[in-house]
């Protein structure tokens, strides 16, 4: 259904409610997605991003019920990837004569996208479009979470558009912030910074006080994802100011994966030893639970501990995802430890510490593993890397 969110201003996107993967399989979405279009009707007719290619007759449905899409004057592709410019050929074969607005890098990627030959404008910041009573401004925002991305703000109305920055894959039935459930909201709203935006986080203060320095004022942000943003809209700006600090909670993350229970028994003991000086922790058998999920977990946690039986001389390939988003998403102000059992060449410890030096975290202690089954000392041993891990954590 069609939501008017402000004067000449209507989402015309789509709710998927049945989306479990995105990007492929990279990423859960439990709660599923929108794709947020937004139609602006002034002398002139701009169109802000369009939808994924599946929902295109849903989404064009909703634009007919608005307007005669031959009318669009302008297309804005704040960012390529299909899941906003999916819809994008299909529009443009409605009005061929429209233009599409494109950042500079956007130049770039929506024609590699599409291969079509469609009027293009590139855009910088500060660059305006008038359409008659209101005017579009642009703000390049590269690294959020694309080379290509940029946000789109419309005077008068003053709702910002900044594609998938502050967005959410979060499946409603109603349109604003104010109308859903509060907690679900945000913890969406997390898992998606945690697992999108993270790598990015030295940008996101700059890009707030760019956007503040502009002295406009933002009275709706209407994100290409999930609810819009009316009710106090730069309390997520707020939000993302601080998820962008990365200041960790006391608490640790114990990820592991195991054959015949005896790296499980390894991960509990170390999270006696945490236990035991107080500090909060979550263990997660990653063979069995959503990488996007602890992902999140790590986010929020100081301590990352890692354990995995030796098998062909390497991890357990449970173990590799989780891993290599590690790595890829660059979290700062860890501190880590390794832990594994094995029966014969036991390179596991080695190769987790290898792999945080790589991330850049910091071992708290040295690892313990563990041969065959744990012994009651090599329990212990794990009681005190846990202890050791708890006292990294309370550090500073
Ligand atoms: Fe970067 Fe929602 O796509």
């Amino acid at each position: 259904m069609i939501t008017k969110i402000a004067e000449n201003v209507h989402w015309v996107g789509v709710v998927d409610w049945s989306i479990r993967h995105f990007h492929g399989y990279e990423l859960s979405t439990h709660r599923g997605t929108s794709y947020n279009s937004y139609l602006i009707l002034d002398d002139k007719i701009a169109l802000v991003d369009t939808v994924w290619n599946p929902f295109r007759d849903e989404f064009l449905a909703n634009l007919r019920e608005v307007v005669d899409p031959s009318k669009i004057d302008y297309v804005i592709a704040n960012h390529s990837e299909p899941d906003h410019s999916g819809a994008l050929p299909t529009v443009m074969q409605l009005c061929p004569n429209a233009t599409v607005v494109v950042s500079k890098r956007g130049a770039e990627s929506i024609p590699g996208h599409y291969h079509a030959k469609w009027n293009m404008k590139a855009v910088a910041t500060g660059d305006r479009i008038s359409l008659g009573k209101h005017e579009l401004v642009f703000v390049e925002a590269p690294m959020l979470h694309w080379p290509d991305s940029m946000f789109t703000y419309m005077t008068g109305t003053n709702v910002l558009m900044p594609n998938d920055a502050f967005g959410q894959h979060y499946a409603t039935a109603f349109r604003f912030n104010d109308q859903v459930d509060q907690e679900e909201l945000y913890e969406e709203a997390l898992k998606y910074y945690a697992n999108i935006l993270t790598p990015f986080s030295h940008l996101v203060p700059k890009k707030i006080d760019e956007l503040l320095s502009l002295k406009v004022p933002v009275d709706v942000i209407a994100p290409s994802h999930g609810v819009i943003w009316r009710k106090d809209p730069l309390q997520i700006a707020n939000t993302y100011r601080t998820w962008a600090a990365q200041i960790p909670s006391r608490q640790a993350i114990i990820l592991f994966d195991t054959m015949w229970q005896a790296t499980r028994l390894m991960a509990e003991a170390i999270g006696d030893g945490l236990e035991a000086e107080n500090v909060p922790f979550k263990l997660y058998h990653m063979a069995v639970t959503d990488r996007n999920d602890v992902l999140t977990e790590v986010f929020k946690a100081k301590g990352i501990v890692i354990g995995s039986p030796t098998l062909n001389n390497g991890l357990l390939p449970t173990l590799t995802p989780v891993l290599e988003d590690l790595k890829g998403l660059k979290f700062k102000n860890k501190v880590g430890a390794a832990f594994g059992s094995y029966g014969w060449s036991g390179e596991c410890v080695k190769i987790i510490e290898e792999h945080l030096a790589a991330c850049k975290i910091p071992l708290a202690a040295e690892g313990v593993r563990a041969k065959w089954q744990p012994t009651a000392d090599d329990l212990k041993a794990c009681e005190a890397l846990g202890r050791k891990v708890a006292a990294a954590i309370k550090a500073e």
